[in-house]
């Protein structure tokens, strides 16, 4: 792909003076470490930068380097990323972290080869940790990159495919100055995140590189990047339990493996019960329910899957010795409990969740 009409690293010169003068205050920015560029691009993979601040504020207080993250116990682990999805990064992150401690002295290595071997770093992580934390020029491309790329090369080709991700990469690679890596890799994705917004939202009159963009001059920016439809995102019906006696409610551990794994929930069973069913439901749990009231129910839509959840709150008591209950404050500061269950968890807290 090459699309520009002028050296490629003169439009990556325009780019990191714009940044030095346009980049946003964010946490990991204040104190630049491998280990807190690390973090941040894990957290800020398919999570938006408002989201991440505060986590990331938290975790790197509680987990300062790669030896804590590396001792870290796995509910903490958890309970430190409620709420931000796709658990599987911190779990990856402290099997890193231990690989890092076992194999090289507790450090991240700088090389993209190096880095792209150990658990949860991909070509994106490994290029971001690269080039931001240790200034090797290597391609960082996430989807506002390959937005702002589309777009600058007037390309319509899928960005769904893995083919022109590996496009991208070699005209990052073109583009990449001599110095400055660090400021050029962060540039592109302030571009995309602030100015070279999707759809109609793009802010192309602000644009620093607006002269070099062809779909700017063809007028395409509205309609690119082109990606692929995705197949629409499959529905789960599930019934979910709230069997409370003396204020604590029951919770159970998800399976090690699948979805949402290793976390913790409200009992539930799939599909849409009545209340017949789900008093027979929450028997088989070992509980004897002796009032049972019907809660709203709540739509929790994941990447490729949408639960629909109908909920029954049951007043009763425990007949089995090893139920794993939680009462209003357990729920909230010990137990990590996925978002699709806050309507509930809110609810069992007396403190309605976002
Ligand atoms: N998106 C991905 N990485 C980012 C970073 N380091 N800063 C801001 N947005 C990002």
């Amino acid at each position: 792909m090459n699309c520009f009409s002028v050296p490629p690293v003169a439009v990556s010169q325009v780019l990191t003076a714009w940044f030095a003068e346009n980049a946003r205050d964010l946490p990991w920015r204040r104190d630049v470490t491998p280990y807190r560029v690390w973090v941040s691009e894990i957290m800020l993979q398919q999570t938006r930068v408002e989201a991440v601040k505060p986590y990331f504020q938290r975790f790197v207080t509680a987990l300062p380097d790669v030896a804590s993250l590396a001792a870290a116990d796995d509910e903490f682990l958890h309970k430190l990323w409620e709420g931000l999805g796709y658990y599987s990064r911190v779990r990856n992150m402290k099997k890193c972290a231990v690989q890092l401690m076992q194999s090289y002295g507790g450090e991240l290595p700088q090389t993209v080869d190096e880095l792209q071997k150990l658990p949860g770093i991909g070509s994106y992580t490994a290029g971001a940790i690269a080039s931001i934390a240790f200034g090797v020029p290597a391609p960082a491309v996430d989807g506002n990159v390959l937005r702002v790329l589309s777009r600058l090369c007037n390309s319509d080709a899928d960005i769904a495919q893995a083919s022109v991700k590996k496009q991208a990469e070699q005209t990052v690679m073109q583009m990449i100055p001599q110095e400055n890596v660090s400021a050029f890799t962060q540039s592109l994705f302030e571009l995309g995140a602030t100015v070279c917004l999707p759809g109609s939202d793009a802010k192309c009159e602000r644009c620093p590189i607006e002269q070099y963009c062809l779909a700017r001059q063809y007028e395409t920016v509205g309609v690119l990047p082109r990606h692929s439809a995705k197949p629409p995102r499959r529905i789960e019906h599930h019934t979910v339990l709230l069997l409370r006696e003396n204020g604590k409610y029951m919770l159970r551990k998800r399976p090690e493996k699948g979805l949402l794994a290793g976390l913790w929930e409200f009992p539930n069973i799939p599909g849409q019960a009545d209340e017949a069913q789900a008093v027979s439901a929450a028997r088989k749990l070992g509980f004897e329910p002796l009032r049972v009231r019907v809660l709203p129910s709540a739509v929790h839509i994941f990447t490729h899957k949408e639960w629909h959840m109908t909920a029954f709150l049951m007043d009763g008591t425990f007949e089995s010795e090893n139920a794993v209950t939680a009462d209003a404050d357990e729920l909230e500061r010990v137990y990590a409990l996925p978002s699709a269950f806050a309507v509930y968890r809110g609810i069992a807290t007396g403190k309605p969740e976002k």
